[in-house]
Order: structure tokens, then sequence, then C-alpha cells
């Protein structure tokens, strides 16, 4: 995406904070990140664009994770409309990018119910693996239950990843996916691609460094699919 020249956010609201670390940012360094918004929920849209770090891909910024993530549900839990925040917050910089997209926890939190209620659309990345499928179940209610909170049916693709066609459990598990989900399922896989690794191993985006791999060229095509999906 940013590599077609659009300005894009990444906004890590994962605690663990793989996503900053990717770019080569410390999470239990970061003074400042996406915590800082919850803390200071009124910042101006300057103060909101002050607290995301460039990477060093053109059009592309973070807005980075840190370890402080992890006790928001503490502190936040019982507080009104505490759901609402991160949108309330993005919607302040809406104008400055083409697309946000929110790294989330796959645990059902204040966190989860911050990203959902801030995005336009859900993408469910599934590892093409039983244990996998189980996940998705949890994740399924749990977007439910939000759903039904926040007066939502949230927009959502279910994405098969690391897939490996010369492996039985792999083809058994996309064949069970696609029976209980349908059309919910986007319609082809992530191929597991070893570039991916070499890619996170150098902190850049795969894109960068082998833009005509299989599993590039497949994120490419579910880009494409998720534009014409979401306009
Ligand atoms: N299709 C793929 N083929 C091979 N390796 C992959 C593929 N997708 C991801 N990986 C490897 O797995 C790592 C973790 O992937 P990713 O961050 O998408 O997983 P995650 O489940 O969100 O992990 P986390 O729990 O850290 O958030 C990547 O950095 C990459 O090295
Ligand atoms: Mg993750």
């Amino acid at each position: 995406m940013a590599g077609s020249r659009r300005r894009v956010l990444l906004v890590d609201l994962d605690p663990h904070g793989s996503m900053t670390y990717y770019f080569g940012f410390k999470p239990d360094q970061q003074q400042k990140g996406v915590y800082t918004l919850f803390e200071n929920p009124n910042l101006s849209s300057d103060a909101i664009m002050e607290l995301t770090l460039p990477t060093e891909e053109r059009n592309l910024s973070l807005l980075p994770s840190s370890m402080a993530l992890a006790t928001l549900d503490r502190q936040l839990s019982t507080q009104d409309g505490m759901g609402l925040m991160l949108k309330k917050v993005l919607d302040k910089v809406a104008d400055r990018f083409e697309m946000v997209l929110i790294d989330c926890p796959p645990v059902l939190g204040v966190l989860m119910v911050n990203a959902l209620a801030a995005c336009d659309h859900v993408v469910i990345p599934v590892q093409t693996e039983f244990l996998a499928l189980q996940g998705l179940e949890r994740m399924d209610s749990s977007m439910q239950m939000v759903g039904k909170a926040l007066k939502s049916t949230f927009p959502h693709t279910i994405v098969p990843t690391l897939f490996d066609r010369r492996t039985r459990a792999c083809i058994q598990a996309l064949r069970t996916l696609r029976e209980d989900y349908g059309d919910r399922v986007w319609r082809s896989v992530i191929p597991v691609d070893t570039r991916f690794r070499d890619a996170s191993l150098a902190h850049i985006p795969a894109s960068t460094l082998a833009p005509e791999c299989r599993g590039v060229d497949s994120y490419k095509r579910l880009l494409k699919y998720l534009l014409s999906v979401t306009k």
C-alpha cells in the first residue's frame, strides 16, 4: 500500500509490539506512542502526529506500541466510552492518511474493543492449522459480543495464511475453514514463503526485500481485494 505511494499509518495496538520491533524500535523503550493517546484522548491532531515515527519506507509511519499498553485493561475497563477512545483520536488525523492499519492483540479486551470500534473492516489472518481454527472461533464470538454492544456488524475478511499445499493438514484445515465460514473467507490464500522470515530478520517489509516473491504477490492480491470491498 505505502509502496503504491499512498500515505499509510500503522497503529501497533499489541502490547507485544512485534510490529514496532519489526521497524527497528524497541517497544519497552518507547516513552510515547499509542498508549499516550489513551492517557490524553484530547490531544490535537498535530500532537497526535508528533507521536508517529517515520519508517524507512516512504509514506509509511508508525504509532508504536509500548509495554504499558498491557495495563490498559485494568485502568480503563470501568470508564464510560473507553471503547471509543481510539476511534475519536484517529478521526482527528483521518485526512492525513489514505489508510490506517491497526494491529490488534488476539484476546478480547479494551484494546480489541477499541480496534473494532475504530475500523471500517476487520482482517482476520488465520493459520491453516487446526489449533488456529479454534482461535478463530473465539475471535468470532468476541466480535459478535462487541458487535452487540456497539450495535455494529463488523465487515470482515478471514484470510488463510501460512498455507503449504504439500501438507495434508494444511489442505484439510483450509477445507474446514471454507466449509465453516463460507464466503467470509478470502477466496485465495497466503502461502508459506521463507522470504517473509528473511524480511523480518532484516527488519524491512517483504515487499521491499523480495517484491517478486509468491507471498508478496498474494498480499498484493489481498490488498486489491480489500480495497475493492472497502471503497
Ligand atoms: N506466509 C508466511 N510464510 C513464512 N513465514 C511467515 C509468513 N507469515 C509470517 N511469517 C513469519 O512469522 C513471523 C510472525 O508473523 P506475524 O507477525 O504475522 O504473526 P503474529 O501471529 O501476528 O505474531 P505475534 O504474536 O508476534 O503478533 C513473521 O515475522 C515472519 O517471519
Ligand atoms: Mg501479531
